[in-house]
């Protein structure tokens, strides 16, 4: 076993952004930093579920290295830097490039304001998608009574993936497909989720970080400018449900 290894099995402590940082057998960079009360910007990660490592929005530099900081795992002597001109950029314009990439129309969307990626951008100061528009044609499926899923808001972070899996039991969704071509379905004959196993009580329903997956009739329950993130930034917001 390599010490690297050894390191990462055992407590120590890291610095990020030149704060000591403690962390405990096992944890990688991100759960350690959150235990911590610190925040890195992240949207496929959250605490108690497998990393997924897909949105790159967590690339922090450890040692001098790029890493995704929900799969890095701690070790002792480790210097992570976050906070820096360098990583707050490429942020930026992975933010851009989700915006352009779906159809994002945050003023007509009932996650407004409690949707991560839009907190996300505003605090990384985005203040345009910078590169053109995709304006990719996508479905909205509308099949299931209680639940609305629509695949114009999908960023693929594969939490309702699995949720669904790892919570209910279900798996009722998957990620198909490769690069642009990758793309949300859903587990049934016609593969409409009205055809699906998928409950309104699901955790799956309530995980996303967008507004892709809703459930119905439940619109304006807080009106604007009093939800999560109209309230606080991302990164001083507790916790890290959707
Ligand atoms: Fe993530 Fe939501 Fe898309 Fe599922 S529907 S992959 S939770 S963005
Ligand atoms: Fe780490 Fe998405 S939060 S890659």
């Amino acid at each position: 076993m390599s010490n690297k290894r050894i390191d990462a099995l055992s407590p120590g402590t890291f610095t990020l952004d030149g704060k000591d940082i403690e962390f405990g057998p096992g944890d990688t960079l991100m759960q350690a930093v959150t235990r911590a009360g610190g925040y890195i910007p992240h949207l496929c990660w959250m605490e108690n579920f497998l990393p997924h490592g897909s949105c790159r929005l967590c690339t922090v530099k450890v040692n001098g290295r790029m890493g995704a900081a929900c799969t890095v795992l701690a070790s002792t002597g480790q210097n992570v830097e976050s906070n820096t001109e360098e990583l707050r950029t490429l942020r930026r314009t992975l933010l851009q490039m989700l915006f352009v990439e779906g159809n994002h129309f945050c003023p007509s969307c009932e996650k407004s304001g409690n949707c991560r990626l839009q907190a996300t951008a505003y605090e990384a100061g985005m203040t345009g998608p910078h590169f053109e528009e995709f304006y990719p044609n996508r479905p909205v499926d509308a099949s299931h009574p209680e639940v609305w899923l629509d695949l114009n808001r999908c960023i693929l972070c594969e939490l309702c993936v699995r949720a669904s899996r790892d919570v209910d039991g279900k798996n009722v969704f998957a990620i198909s497909g490769h690069g642009i071509d990758a793309h949300l379905v859903v587990n049934s004959l016609s593969g409409l989720l009205g055809d699906s196993a998928i409950a309104v009580s699901d955790r799956a329903v309530h995980i996303c970080p967008v507004g892709a997956l809703l459930p119905k009739r439940q619109g304006f329950t807080v009106p604007i400018g009093q939800r999560r993130f109209d309230l606080h930034l991302v990164s001083a917001s507790e916790g890290n449900a959707s």
